[in-house]
């Protein structure tokens, strides 16, 4: 049983979906994340879906539309600092509840996408208070 990936336990592509739209609307609701989004995200909503199917255990769509992911490579256009990072990290782990993805999955996907998020931070600041820890 727990040979299974985390998208053979959450139940495949639909739950990748609704993880991705219930996410991507709570960007949209966020006036201070979606301005670091470009004007049309529904290419990105489909990127993001298939790389995290991808990721967690799915067929390798993803790679064979666009390659390998390079996520920090392709995130340099956005200004990402700590406050983008907590606000991205805040909707996703709130989607993952939504869609009411269940344990063991909920854990490996809130640990990868907090270590991930913090990954992707590429703006210095002045000052250094600490991220966010949420547990
Ligand atoms: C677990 C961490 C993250 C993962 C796995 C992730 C994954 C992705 C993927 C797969 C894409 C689409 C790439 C493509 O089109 O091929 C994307 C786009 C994007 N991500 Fe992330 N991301 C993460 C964190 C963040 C954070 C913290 C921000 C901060 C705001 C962010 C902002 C963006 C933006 C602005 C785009 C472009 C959307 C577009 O082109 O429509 N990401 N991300």
């Amino acid at each position: 049983m727990s040979q299974q990936t985390v998208f053979e336990q959450i139940g495949g592509l639909p739950t990748f979906e609704r993880l991705v739209n219930d996410f991507y609307s709570r960007i949209e609701a966020d006036p201070e994340l979606r301005r670091v989004f470009p004007p049309d995200i529904e290419e990105g909503k489909i990127g993001q879906t298939l790389f995290l199917a991808q990721y967690f255990g799915g067929p390798d769509v993803y790679n064979q539309q666009r390659g390998h992911p390079r996520l920090r490579m392709r995130h340099a256009p956005f200004e990402i600092g700590r406050r983008e990072r907590d606000l991205w990290l805040e909707h996703m782990l709130e989607a993952v509840d939504a869609v009411g993805i269940a344990e063991p999955a909920r854990t490996e996907m809130r640990e990868y996408f907090i270590r991930a998020s913090t990954f992707m931070i590429n703006k210095l600041e002045p000052s250094h208070p600490g991220l966010k820890v949420i547990k």
